[in-house]
């Protein structure tokens, strides 16, 4: 029998039950697949509290690599033995399982220089790190960017990122011990939220001039001073909302503030072009196989302890990536 974490309620982190569950055979344009490795993304938690609504009970979790058992008719993309990652949003739930029915759209076959352990750790961060640094803005060297998070998932892996591009890189933390991280994988400068004025910082970092782009997996408690930091018609990428959702504003803010420019991304619209996706994780796949970049796994968990894992990463306990190991 299979095991799978499925929710029949939104809520805390304790809605989330480790079940028996049965698989059955793939269907057309389906593949049995065999987990070896499975992501924890913060977007989990927003499907598991409701922030993204969806029919339940349900499976969680968007993100796994593994090896396809079984393939359904009319797939061709993939065969029986492949080495296989995903990520997604609603077309990929129900990760968090050992093994699993899933089209097989989302796959992407794993080159032999990247573990299953490293892709489950890095397909959605690091495909949407390889889009925020390769297609939301035509940066130059020399460009400064404000990253907030920075020793989180995705931080870590902009950050390094962000240095093969030559940018200058200013990372938020909320304690020293992440300062550190944030610091041994590229930022330039680092500013502790927790205590410190991060505009006001910006400000005296950039000689009083601002940041090119701000890219903001905070949300609610960052957004103003995210605002504050850019310089005249700078760019806000409000990435995710890791605080709370941004209360509602008048676009005017925007002009007073610099002529300011602000987007909302999701990964999915640019992976949505099957050549574009596979551009970027060629890109990806290639810095990381390289070692140019480094995915830290710096948390591995069963997938029994998802209750755990999902409050030690709401708890802002984790560096890095969370996995489960199957
Ligand atoms: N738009 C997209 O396409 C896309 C795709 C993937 C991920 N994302 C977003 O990117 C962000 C990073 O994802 P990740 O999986 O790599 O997670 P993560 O950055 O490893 O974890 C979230 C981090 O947010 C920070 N944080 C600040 N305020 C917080 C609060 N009130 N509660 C909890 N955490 C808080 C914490 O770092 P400090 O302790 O240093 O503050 C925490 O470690 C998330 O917001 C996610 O939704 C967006």
């Amino acid at each position: 029998m299979a095991q799978a974490v499925r929710f029949y309620e939104t809520g805390g982190p304790e809605v989330l039950r480790f079940e028996e569950v049965e698989v059955g055979e793939p269907g057309p344009g389906q593949v049995l697949l065999r987990h070896v490795a499975v992501g924890l993304n913060y977007a989990d938690t927003y499907f598991r509290n409701g922030t993204y609504p969806i029919p339940l009970p349900n499976g969680m979790g968007v993100e796994a690599a593994g090896v396809v058992q079984a393939v359904g008719e009319g797939v061709s993309n993939v065969a029986v033995g492949d080495r296989v990652t995903y990520t997604g949003f609603l077309n990929t739930l129900g990760a968090y399982s050992t093994e699993r029915l899933i089209s097989a759209a989302p796959l992407i076959k794993l080159p032999d220089t990247i573990a299953f352990e490293t892709a489950a750790a890095m397909t959605m961060r690091g495909l949407t790190s390889a889009y925020l640094m390769r297609r939301i803005h035509d940066f130059k060297a020399g460009d400064t960017i404000l990253l907030h998070a920075a020793a989180g998932g995705v931080g870590l892996i902009v950050s390094q990122w962000a240095k093969l591009l030559g940018l200058n890189v200013i990372g938020t933390v909320s304690s020293d011990a992440k300062a550190e991280v944030a610091r041994a994988h590229g930022c330039d400068h680092v500013i502790n939220y927790s205590h410190e004025d991060v505009a006001k910082r910006v400000r005296e970092l950039t000689d009083g001039v601002g940041v090119n782009v701000v890219f903001d997996s905070v949300g609610k408690n960052t957004f103003n001073a995210s605002l504050d930091s850019l310089k005249r018609r700078g760019l806000l990428v409000c990435v995710g909302t890791a605080s709370g959702p941004i209360p509602p504003f008048d676009p005017v803010l925007l002009a007073m503030k610099g002529s300011l420019y602000i987007t909302r991304p999701a990964l999915a619209d640019y992976i949505a072009d099957p050549a574009e996706k596979a551009e970027l994780a060629g890109e990806l796949f290639d810095h990381v196989g390289s070692g140019r970049i480094k995915i830290e796994i710096n948390q591995h968990y069963a997938l029994q302890d998802a209750v755990q894992a999902h409050h030690d990463l709401e708890s802002r306990k984790t560096t890095g990536s969370s996995i489960f190991v199957i």
